[in-house]
């Protein structure tokens, strides 16, 4: 039988490759947002900075606040890859959110295997690039090669996960080919960068055959909750196990943590539970907390699922707040191994 031998959790934020000197790039975009998700609530943005300005968040924008805390964190991911290195996985399944780079709203399923053979990550064509917001090209090179990449899928382990999973009461979408970019669609770039992350940032591009399973955490209304997110990952975590291979398999969990404004008593709190294994937390966070890219927690909360039962202990990496603004908009980040 398969056996888990790690598991990661851990934030893909475009920040990790934006040169601290442009990070305030994105703020012509904070300014514009009408929407900004904290604590349960939305703000705009001139609501946002007074909310914050108690907190002088200031002091952590200067270009070498924002260097050390980039060192830190990408410091944080290369110590994941190191770990992951010596687990000497085989195959990995890998859960992370799409953010309409596969799917729109034609159709935009709560949760999806893949198990296609081939799994194509490639840069964005100039076209593409044109149309996207501002900075977020710029840190392309975090989950797109500069070159087309084709990366082995694992169909066999595909196609028993999604078997399993429709036989355990999760009626999951399934998908063996990611189509051409829609002219609607600025990102199509193959695999959606929460993926794509980990095969630059953790695999180094030596991607192993993997499945990517794909959570729509991100768009109402039919974002699975955080309950069920544990659930599936658990079931994931009995497929796998039963799963009738001699293969050493990896787990990940891909996104987070909170952002696009970043609450760090949220973020302490979240990484306790998820290495504490606190399954009553977990499940029971407030959905209002689990909006926007803070959504992507949910990508963690399966990979805990998965990872529970499989003997594995879970270790703090790291935490780091990547603030831009004085509104606290940014990206908190958050590193976690399962061994
Ligand atoms: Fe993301």
């Amino acid at each position: 039988m398969a056996d888990i031998v790690f598991g990661a959790a851990l934030s893909h934020t475009p920040q990790l490759h934006t040169p601290p000197e442009q990070w305030a790039l994105r703020i012509a975009a904070d300014e514009r947002n009408p929407k900004h998700h904290f604590r349960g609530a939305t703000y705009t943005w001139p609501e946002l900075l007074a909310l914050r300005a108690p907190e002088q968040l200031a002091r952590f924008l200067s270009v070498s606040a924002k260097t050390e805390r980039l060192q830190r964190a990408s410091a944080a991911v290369q110590s994941v890859a190191e770990r992951y290195r010596q687990a000497r996985p085989d195959v990995a399944v890998i859960i992370g959110n799409d953010q309409h780079e596969l799917f729109v709203e034609d159709v935009m399923p709560a949760m999806t295997i893949y198990w296609g053979a081939e799994i194509e990550n490639r840069p964005a064509r100039v076209d593409q690039a044109e149309r996207m917001p501002v900075g977020i090209h710029l840190a392309e090179s975090g989950h797109a090669p500069p070159q087309p990449l084709l990366h082995p899928g694992q169909p066999e382990l595909g196609l028993h996960l999604i078997r399993h999973a429709i036989a355990d009461g999760f009626d999951v979408a399934q998908s063996q080919w990611m189509r051409e970019a829609d002219q609607k669609i600025s990102f199509s770039t193959g695999i959606p960068h929460a993926f794509g992350f980990i095969y630059r940032n953790v695999m180094d591009d030596a991607v192993i055959p993997n499945v990517p399973v794909i959570l729509n955490t991100f768009y109402p209304p039919n974002q699975p909750t955080a309950r069920r997110c544990y659930e599936f990952g658990k079931s994931l975590g009995r497929a796998i196990r039963a799963w009738n291979s001699d293969a050493r398999v990896a787990v990940f969990g891909s996104g987070g943590l909170s952002h696009f404004v970043i609450d760090e008593d949220f973020d302490q709190a979240f990484l306790r539970a998820i290495v504490d294994g606190d399954t009553q937390y977990l499940t029971g966070i407030d959905e209002r907390l689990l909006q926007a890219g803070t959504s992507e927690c949910k990508n963690w909360i399966a990979a805990a699922g998965v990872l529970e039962g499989s003997g594995l202990r879970a270790e703090l990496v790291d935490q780091v707040a990547c603030y831009r603004s004085e509104g606290g908009t940014g990206t908190g980040t958050g590193f976690v191994c399962w061994r």
